[in-house]
């Protein structure tokens, strides 16, 4: 029978690791444009602890961290009936596609990846075989959801592209098993940069920090961080202007400023000309609380709603099993495993 369905929605899939607390930076570069995607596209997102296990974590901070993720991820808007929100380690088949796709990465592409090499600088102590094969767990999460798009930052461009070129090899020895995905730079996305150290992104990992805001800042320490944010020695009219290379400070928090409010950078200049840095930071900091603060609410309600995150979390691995068995089994056949008998 002909239909007229809709052509299937394309699939969009991306992770966190719950190895340090959500920040502004989580937020206006990547999550806040997550909410309006589930219309377009089919989303997948989940928390990727297995991931953080690379470098050492405290199991309860690990616990804790992934759960108020979740949380933070719905009250950013994600809503769990729209999108697929689980946790990685509750879905197996990353643990299992992740070994088979290991023998499938060459030793010397995974010692060319970026990340491996500034992680074993900053953890010289424990160059652990996980954090080298970091990204062939990360192809197996993209590759059993046979997902389209992958919204990543630029630190993860290269994972993305290693996970094409495993996927063609897989692809070109078997058939057609996987979709080669493409890593999507989102437009709108603001890159915010460390309050105190403006040429270096906002990190999420550092364990304390005046430089970055976390989702769940309480709004004195918010106002308190931007107050001290670095600006320069520039005086006069023009002085809050955007110019990334000489006034990185000014610039980021412009950024930041323009994200909260949704004006163009321009009418952020328009906004503050006359006015010093001082009056600008303090309105900077007043947009952040106002923007986070329904967000750390919702978010806070959620965490002391056990029950509701549980059904969140269960519901969603449920979802995400069902489509990455398929892929897995499938590769199971490709490679020449016996079928599993249960
Ligand atoms: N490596 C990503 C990061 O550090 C997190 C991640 C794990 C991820 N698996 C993924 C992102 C799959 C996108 C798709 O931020």
């Amino acid at each position: 029978m002909e239909t007229s369905a809709s052509p299937a929605k394309k699939i969009m899939l991306s992770g966190i690791k719950p190895s340090g607390d959500l920040t502004l930076g989580s937020y206006l570069g990547a999550i806040k444009n997550w909410a309006e995607r589930a219309e377009q596209f089919d989303c997948y997102y989940f928390m990727a602890d297995l991931h953080a296990l690379t470098t050492r974590q405290n199991p309860a901070d690990l616990r804790r961290r992934t759960l108020e993720q979740l949380a933070q991820y719905v009250a950013c808007g994600l809503d769990p009936e729209k999108n697929t929100l689980f946790i990685q380690s509750h879905v197996h088949e990353h643990a299992e596609l992740g070994w088979i796709l290991n023998c499938y990465t060459m030793f010397g592409e995974l010692s060319r990846m970026t990340q491996f090499k500034d992680k074993s600088a900053k953890n010289a102590d424990n160059i652990n075989g996980g954090l080298f094969t970091y990204p062939s767990l990360m192809a197996a999460d993209i590759l059993l959801y046979q997902a389209d798009y992958v919204p990543v930052g630029e630190d993860q461009k290269q994972h993305v592209e290693l996970t094409r070129d495993v996927a063609q090899r897989f692809n070109n020895l078997y058939g057609p098993v996987f979709k080669v995905p493409e890593p999507y730079i989102p437009k709108v996305g603001a890159r915010v940069m460390d309050l105190l150290d403006p040429t270096s992104k906002m990190s999420k990992s550092d364990d304390v920090g005046n430089g970055r805001v976390c989702l769940m800042d309480k709004p004195e320490d918010i106002a308190r961080k931007f107050k001290r944010a670095v600006t320069d020695s520039e005086t006069g009219e023009h002085c809050v202007r955007y110019d990334r290379e000489n006034k990185p400070g000014v610039s980021n928090l412009m950024q930041i400023y323009a994200s909260c409010t949704g004006e163009s950078l321009e009418q952020v200049e328009r906004d503050f000309a006359g006015q010093g840095y001082g009056a600008f930071k303090t309105a900077v900091g007043e947009a952040v609380i106002e923007t986070l603060r329904p967000i750390r609410e919702e978010a806070s309600r959620m965490i002391a709603d056990k029950a509701y995150i549980q059904q969140v979390y269960t519901e969603g691995a449920q979802k995400a099993s069902a489509m990455a068995r398929r892929t897995l089994r499938k590769v199971y056949k490709k490679v020449g495993l016996v079928e599993r008998p249960f």
